[in-house]
């Protein structure tokens, strides 16, 4: 049995993995913004899977203090943790920048996730094989600090993108100071069937059950054991290359100390 975090398990494919990784019998932790659609997916998942090892978490993800209680609250019920799955993120939202200024995309998609691996490092770093997966996007695009920092305004397209390659890039990183820990940056599919992809663009190309597959293999298979620093195209189905700007040293250490300064 396994300790597996899910963020974003409320809905679309981090619903439909934690599902399938429940029916296996793994412990699995469910995050979400919202404390009564959390409840509802655990009795959901409890009843199907009929695994009783399932528990849930809240935080709203544009919200960093948020995340750092989560994150608190994770380590009082875990000592270690096999596999995090950093999947909450947001497309369209109703504000544009969070409570400090910052960019909501960059917040939800990039600096919370961030967040609460590093302080949840000890518990991936206790287990050995650890897996961090990332979800990264197709719609990847050049990194801006002012962006962030909402400094200037960008379109909701663009910061989405540039949100995925931010993530992109510090998986990499990440990757290289934890050998210990395998971390995989993953475009799940483009225009799966959830309610983000409804919203953003009205129609979608695939079922949903295609990144929640993808999930589920980079989770537990056998196949994935011990792959780090790569990015995951499931519109290919294999590695892939991320954007150039994941690979350029002196755009990933500006990010990193960048959000090192801003974090701590
Ligand atoms: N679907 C695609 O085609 C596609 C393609 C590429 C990448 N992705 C990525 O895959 C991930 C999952 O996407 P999805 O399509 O499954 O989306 P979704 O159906 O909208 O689910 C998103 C999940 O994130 C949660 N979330 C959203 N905003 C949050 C916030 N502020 N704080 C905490 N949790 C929040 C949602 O909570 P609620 O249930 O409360 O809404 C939900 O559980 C995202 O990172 C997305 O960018 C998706």
């Amino acid at each position: 049995m396994k300790n597996i975090l899910i963020t974003g398990s409320t809905d679309g494919i981090g619903n439909l993995a934690a599902l399938k990784l429940a029916c296996d019998g793994h412990q699995i932790l469910l995050h979400g913004r919202d404390q009564a659609k959390l409840n509802s997916t655990i009795a959901k998942i409890k009843s199907f899977s009929k695994n009783e090892n399932i528990f849930g978490f809240v935080a709203d993800f544009s919200d960093l203090s948020a995340v750092k209680k989560m994150a608190a609250e994770v380590k009082s019920r875990v000592e270690t943790l096999d596999v995090l799955v950093n999947n909450a993120g947001i497309y369209n939202s109703s504000l544009s920048k969070n409570n400090e200024g910052f960019e909501m995309r960059y917040v939800v998609n990039y600096l919370s996730p961030y967040l609460l691996t590093q302080e949840l490092l000890p518990l991936l770093s206790n287990m050995a094989g650890s897996r961090v997966i990332n979800l990264s996007s197709a719609a990847q695009s050049d990194v801006s600090i002012r962006a962030i920092n909402g400094v200037v305004n960008i379109p909701v397209q663009a910061a989405y993108a540039q949100s995925k390659l931010a993530l992109t890039m510090w998986s990499f990183y990440m990757a290289e100071k934890q050998p210990n820990i395998s971390v995989i940056a993953l475009n799940p599919g483009s225009l799966l069937n959830t309610k983000m992809v409804k919203e953003a663009f009205g129609h979608h190309w695939s079922p949903a059950e295609k990144g929640a597959d993808i999930i589920y293999d980079l989770a537990v298979s056998q196949n994935f054991a011990g792959i780090t620093g790569k990015y995951f195209d499931n519109d290919s189905g294999g590695f892939s290359n991320a954007h150039p700007q994941a690979y350029n040293k002196a755009a990933v250490s500006e990010l990193i100390t960048f959000t090192e300064n801003l974090l701590n």
